[in-house]
């Protein structure tokens, strides 16, 4: 199955709806398409002791290997507001991401305008940790 990049925005949006994010304000959801063509959505989630909140991907990340996927075939991840643009992973995320990614894994960041840049994880984390 495959999922255009569209509609796995638009449920980034979605799960960016849910985003719990009473410090930053800042919304950021993510959705995944999995090595099955299974979907997975994750949002940001903060906390009063800050360092624990998590991000989007890391909860989508989690959803897809707790349903069984076992690579990223796609992401999006969908954020932004005001002047700061689209939001691509941090840098904790791109090795989270790098961890079930593929030279052919498409990550897509997207803002508000709609508009989506597409990157690969070598153009995100080049020179990267890896154990294998
Ligand atoms: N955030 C994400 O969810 N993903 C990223 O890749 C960048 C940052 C969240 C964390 C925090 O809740 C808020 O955005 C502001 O940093």
């Amino acid at each position: 199955m495959t999922i255009a990049n569209e509609d796995l925005i638009n449920a980034a949006k979605e799960a960016r709806a849910n985003a719990y994010n009473v410090y930053s304000k800042y919304r950021v959801g993510a959705a995944i398409v999995d090595d099955r063509g299974h979907l997975h959505v994750g949002c940001n989630i903060e906390n009063a002791a800050y360092p624990l909140g998590s991000c989007a991907e890391a909860g989508a990340i989690s959803a897809m290997v707790q349903q069984g996927g076992k690579r990223i075939v796609k992401i999006a991840v969908v954020g932004g507001f005001g002047d700061i643009g689209a939001c691509t992973p941090c840098g904790g995320c791109r090795q989270r991401i790098h961890e079930f990614a593929d030279g052919d894994t498409i990550i897509l960041a997207i803002d508000d305008s709609n508009e989506w840049q597409e990157f690969s994880i070598g153009d995100l984390l080049p020179a990267s940790f890896h154990l294998d």
